[in-house]
């Protein structure tokens, strides 16, 4: 499969660095950033092609898929103009910022008959893989709970550097969004459906955002189960993210995997594979759009104090 990247930030770079690397499967055609001279940089670095910018990059016949690695609040419309330019779109966590343009994503992916996928690369990691097999096989009985905690921390100059880090319009929100998506994709990947969130937030160790820096809140799931779940670039310096599910007959804690490449890969494997087979990656926009739902309650609960509906049901499920 042929790809582009657009997007040749910080992690925008990892993406193509990887591709670069996936072997005979998988080359990495050109790169675009709506600044050229990174595109250069990288394109350089890489071997590669540097197209001026997105929508250059997606007229390339060349290209089959496009991986996208730009800030939240453009998603939308970076993934739907590569859809409807033809491609296949692997898109970076969250899926977007709001359901209306998450819905947007889903109506051309629908429309266009592309495949979609959507990063979360730690279900890809073999201890995450071992824990769904045994949830998935009632290994841990009736499900009663579950974690997702992620506290780290990120200094002053990790939201002055990125302008649009700390913005409620682009970024749409701070370490939940942003860092505690993955973990709560994970839970909601091991607990199934959920139906309501309670949450508390706060900006307690930065300046100068519009979003949280901590989040503590709560969901309870449709099967019942009740999880905990922290998100938080405020605490120095930094604990493992800890991801749990707990059963009446069993519990499981997975460890977070060290090498995050290996999974990244995986989930191109995974993504690859899709495409060439006709079937749904193991992460795409349902799943996307039910994490960014989850989120999205998480913090109307925390701005009006009340506990919030997570959403009926996807209305493309
Ligand atoms: N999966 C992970 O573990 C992981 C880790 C870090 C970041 N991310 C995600 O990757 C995405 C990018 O984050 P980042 O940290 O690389 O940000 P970044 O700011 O370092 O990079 C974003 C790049 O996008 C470019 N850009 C902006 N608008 C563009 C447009 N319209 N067309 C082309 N390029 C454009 C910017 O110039 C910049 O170079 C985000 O969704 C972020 O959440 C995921």
């Amino acid at each position: 499969m042929r790809f582009g990247v657009i997007g040749c930030g910080s992690y925008g770079s990892v993406h193509a660095e990887l591709i670069a690397s996936l072997g005979p499967r998988a080359r990495l055609v050109a790169v675009a950033d709506a600044v050229p001279e990174r595109a250069a940089a990288l394109a350089a670095r890489l071997g590669c092609a540097a197209s001026p910018d997105a929508a250059a990059l997606c007229d390339r016949p060349d290209v089959d898929a496009v991986t996208v690695s730009v800030p939240h609040g453009l998603h939308a419309e970076t993934v739907v103009a590569a859809l409807e330019a033809g491609k296949h779109v692997l898109v970076e966590k969250p899926l977007e910022i709001d359901l209306a343009a998450a819905d947007r994503i889903i109506a051309a992916e629908r429309r266009t008959g592309r495949v979609v996928g959507v990063m979360s690369q730690r279900r890809f990691e073999p201890a995450a893989l071992a824990a769904r097999a045994r949830v998935s096989g009632g290994e841990l009985g009736r499900l009663t709970g579950g974690a997702a905690h992620t506290v780290a921390w990120r200094g002053q100059d990790y939201y002055d550097a990125t302008p649009w880090r700390g913005s409620a319009k682009v970024e749409g929100g701070g370490a939940l969004i942003t860092l505690g998506v993955h973990a709560l994709d994970l839970l909601i990947w091991l607990l199934g459906r959920p139906v309501e969130a309670q949450a508390q937030s706060g900006c307690l160790a930065h300046e100068r955002i519009e979003v949280e820096d901590t989040l503590v809140g709560s969901v309870r799931f449709a099967s019942g189960a009740i999880a905990g779940v922290t998100a938080t670039t405020a605490a120095c310096p930094g604990l493992p993210t800890r991801v749990a599910v707990y059963g009446d007959r069993g519990s499981v804690e997975i460890p977070v995997d060290p090498d995050e490449r290996a999974a990244v890969r995986a989930q191109y494997r995974d993504f690859t594979a899709a495409v060439t087979d006709g079937r749904p990656p193991l992460v795409g926009t349902a799943a996307g759009r039910r994490v960014l739902a989850t989120v999205l309650a998480l913090y109307e609960s925390a701005r009006t104090g009340r506990t919030v509906p997570v959403p009926e049901e996807d209305p493309w499920t």
